[in-house]
């Protein structure tokens, strides 16, 4: 329960490289343990969370050798996994727990997965139900939580119209279709990260997706053809994480940042698109593909920030996003506001009760609503250090650590360790950047 303490700062230079991708990361891990042999999985995310992933793979008899950031995973093809001999362990991780879920549900065995007491507070029911369309047979706590105990079957091919933007749900029905009879279609009501689309693609399942329609071809299992094979990918930067640097180099006027090798997949830069909006400097000088996945650098400069409102269908494109967003809003000058945003209550924390909470510990103006949150901008007046609660949860943590540079006095994260679950070297890599 390290506690972390943050001081006032005047700017951020130098260049940083962030930890691979979060996200992607989890699918690349999970689709190696059912390909046929050895994929390489290059600046693997150093998460929690995705080691929970592999470890879960590992349990599921899939070999696995980590060295630094590079991962190799050996597997036995999608028949090849085995029914682990405890209960799976997915951590902190709605990923891990959601999208196993898919590949789990196919299985000839059962399975049961939980993880910590964050994750079992948050619904499962989203991809429970879809997944027993398909055919398994699912028990979850009290209908709609983990522990879900989840008993493989043949599955059938589903046409499934997402109630909810969720990568997860549709993530979670895309891999259950590569172990159904036929052709699995799923509808989003709204865009989402295609990550798992496109490492399907990469590691050799037929898949095709169009506007909000993603369908994808069983790999036959049930008369012993069709499987995918392993690959050696190179995850990018986590722009999610990148976020944080983004925010704290745009406080000060004196910032000069660059950002190395971050993900720079259009279902994730509307964020780019928000602060760019809000009048921030931030140059991508360089853009290549790898796998399917758009890279670059970003050159960040600091900027007056002018605020602003985020609503509808950008929501789930920077749902990740909200916190380090919210935590900004007392330095622009007309303050963030966002609605249609309900979702953030179940994420590793109530994210808007923990915002609100936190902000106004630092002294902002805020309003809480049912599925947002406006947090008033300068006027207002300017924040203090205050003691930061992040309720266990790493982007309510990061986002104060970033709000307290630029906050008058002494910040002091609580529990600060929990920003391992997506970002081990937070503070070591802020606090070489920041000048103080
Ligand atoms: C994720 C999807 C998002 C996001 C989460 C990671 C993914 O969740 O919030 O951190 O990797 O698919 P939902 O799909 O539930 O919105």
């Amino acid at each position: 329960m390290k506690k972390q303490t943050i001081l006032p700062a005047k700017s951020i230079n130098g260049g940083i490289e962030l930890p691979g991708d979060k996200s992607i990361s989890h699918r690349y891990g999970m689709l190696a343990g059912i390909a046929e042999g050895t994929s390489e999985l290059r600046h693997f995310s150093a998460a929690a969370d995705c080691h929970s992933t592999l470890a879960c793979m590992r349990a599921l008899g899939a070999e696995i050798k980590i060295e630094k950031d590079v991962v190799r995973v050996t597997g036995h093809g999608p028949r090849g996994l085995q029914a682990p001999r405890k209960a799976l362990d997915a951590g902190n991780s709605g990923t891990t727990i959601r999208l196993l879920s898919g590949i789990l549900a196919g299985q000839n065995f059962s399975t049961t997965i939980s993880g910590d007491d964050s994750l079992q507070k948050r619904p499962m029911k989203r991809v429970v139900a879809p997944l027993r369309q398909m055919g398994a047979e699912i028990v979850a706590r009290q209908e709609q939580f983990a522990p879900l105990e989840i008993h493989g079957a043949r599955l059938r091919a589903i046409s499934y119209e997402m109630p909810m933007a969720s990568a997860q749900v549709k993530s979670a029905v895309l891999l259950a279709g590569l172990f159904a009879e036929g052709v699995t279609k799923v509808i989003e009501p709204a865009r989402t990260r295609d990550h798992t689309e496109l490492a399907l693609e990469e590691f050799g399942a037929e898949i095709e997706h169009h506007g909000l329609t993603t369908t994808v071809r069983g790999l036959g299992i049930a008369n012993g053809h069709g499987t995918i094979t392993g690959r050696t990918l190179e995850v990018p930067g986590d722009l999610s994480s990148a976020v944080f640097f983004i925010a704290a180099a745009s406080l000060f006027a004196e910032s000069s940042l660059l950002i190395h090798n971050v993900g720079l997949n259009p279902t994730r830069t509307a964020i780019l698109d928000f602060f760019l909006s809000m009048g921030a400097d931030i140059k991508t000088p360089s853009l290549r593909t790898a796998h399917g996945e758009v890279v670059g650098d970003l050159a960040v400069k600091g900027a007056v920030l002018k605020g602003g409102i985020i609503s509808g269908d950008t929501i789930p494109l920077l749902i990740d996003e909200l916190p380090m967003l919210a935590a900004l809003g007392p330095f622009t000058e007309q303050g963030i506001e966002f609605r249609d945003a309900a979702e953030l209550r179940v994420k590793e924390s109530d994210r808007i009760a923990a915002l609100a909470e936190n902000l106004r510990r630092m002294g902002a103006t805020v309003e809480e609503r049912p599925d947002g949150l406006r947090v008033e901008g300068r006027k207002a007046g300017k924040l203090h250090g205050a003691e930061i609660e992040p309720h266990g949860d790493h982007r309510i943590a990061m986002a104060f650590a970033i709000a307290g540079l630029a906050a008058e006095g002494k910040t002091v994260i609580r529990d600060a360790d929990c920003a391992g679950v997506s970002f081990p070297t937070f503070y070591e890599e802020l606090d070489r950047l920041v000048q103080g």
